[in-house]
């Protein structure tokens, strides 16, 4: 009797200090399975005689039903601990930040090239493009370079060696004038096209690369003047730049191509330390700063391209477009446009829902 009771006691106190629900089904076997303590002294009741068993059977049947209930109760517990600690471990918390989606940017070369687009469409300029590998009739002749005109001397071509089947000599196109060309013969005149793209010299320092960006311009149509081309440029550049001081002053220069030709150079004016485009350039603390190329298109190259400069005349301009974007976003090292650091690109790029528009603003998001 004496027996049992401790046999109970203990069996209730081990169960009550079980670690976990292994621990929990050791004990069941140890006192309830087949081979089980308790399991064990149920068997003793069939040898007993019928009094000794009418008083001992309660007891051990007892003593089974109190083990019993308390592995049943201390299993309720381990899985109920079991379940909070899942929801706890489970918990979102929502005041962490997002995990990172993995983007791209748009480089500020695109993003000028779309601006300028956008700009230029609302003028009535439509886009035109030609090859990056040139023919030297289109890149040099037809501009009114013959082959032995010094100002081919001075843009550095990178040319092939082999000539094309015609004989021509081929190179990397060295500006963007060649698309003038070809976009007259193919589609006549009058004609307004912008024409942004790649071009090559072999040149490199911190302010030029082997490889960079140009815009051409070109607008041929009856009775054009000089003051078309400046009205053209200083709307563009008012719309691209966002402000309306822009100042812009032509001065005499010389291209082949052009005749009379004029370096346009814009106003800008000193901001914290830093040359910020508009006002005039003669007034005090300001400068003036040499953005493009221009001029009317000389009647050789109207001629060049099956045209009859009597009846057709126009102006045209290239401008740098690495120098535009420098100029509008604050970069200082075009080499930095060219590396591929997705971190330049993270910190300089565009988002592409970032689309430029004149109504929103050509410059969003900058
Ligand atoms: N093609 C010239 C260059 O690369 C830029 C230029 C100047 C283009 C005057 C023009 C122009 O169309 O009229 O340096």
């Amino acid at each position: 009797m004496t027996d049992l009771l401790t046999l109970q006691t203990d069996a209730l106190a081990r169960i009550a200090e079980t670690a976990d629900a292994d621990a929990l089904e050791g004990l069941r076997i140890e006192y309830l399975g087949k081979q089980g303590s308790i399991s064990a002294l149920m068997k003793t009741l069939g040898k007993m005689s019928p009094e000794e068993r009418q008083e001992q059977a309660p007891k051990i049947q007892g003593a089974r039903s109190a083990v019993t209930e308390a592995i049943a109760a201390r299993k309720a517990q381990f899985e109920t601990e079991a379940l909070a600690q899942k929801l706890s471990s489970e918990t979102l918390d929502l005041t962490l930040p997002a995990p990172q989606a993995p983007k791209g940017s748009v480089h500020p070369v695109s993003q000028v090239m779309d601006e300028l687009a956008e700009i230029f469409a609302d003028l009535g300029f439509s886009v035109a493009t030609g090859p990056e590998i040139e023919d030297d009739w289109h890149n040099f002749t037809a501009l009114n370079m013959a082959e032995t005109h010094p100002a081919r001397a001075m843009h550095d071509t990178f040319y092939f060696p082999d000539r094309d089947a015609d004989g021509n000599r081929m190179l990397l196109r060295t500006h963007t004038s060649p698309v003038q060309i070809r976009s007259l013969v193919e589609q006549g005149a009058p004609i307004r096209i912008i024409a942004p793209g790649r071009v090559y010299r072999s040149d490199s320092d911190a302010t030029h690369t082997p490889m960079f960006h140009q815009v051409e311009g070109l607008v041929i149509d009856r009775d054009i003047n000089l003051g078309h081309l400046k009205w053209t440029l200083e709307t563009f550049l008012k719309a691209f730049f966002e402000r309306e001081d822009i100042v812009l002053r032509l001065r005499p220069s010389y291209f082949p191509f052009t005749e009379p030709s004029v370096e346009v150079d814009v106003g800008w004016q000193d901001v914290n330390g830093r040359k910020v485009l508009g006002g005039d350039g003669d007034a005090p603390g300001h400068g003036w700063m040499e953005l493009l190329g221009s001029g009317m298109v000389n009647r050789r190259v109207i001629e060049f391209a099956g045209l009859d400069p009597d009846e057709w005349q126009g102006f045209a301009w290239g401008l740098g477009v690495d120098r535009l974007a420098m100029l509008k976003y604050g970069m200082d090292d075009l080499r930095a446009f060219f590396d591929g650091d997705y971190r330049w690109a993270d910190h300089y790029g565009f988002s592409p829902f970032d689309q430029p528009t004149l109504s929103a603003g050509v410059g969003a998001g900058a």
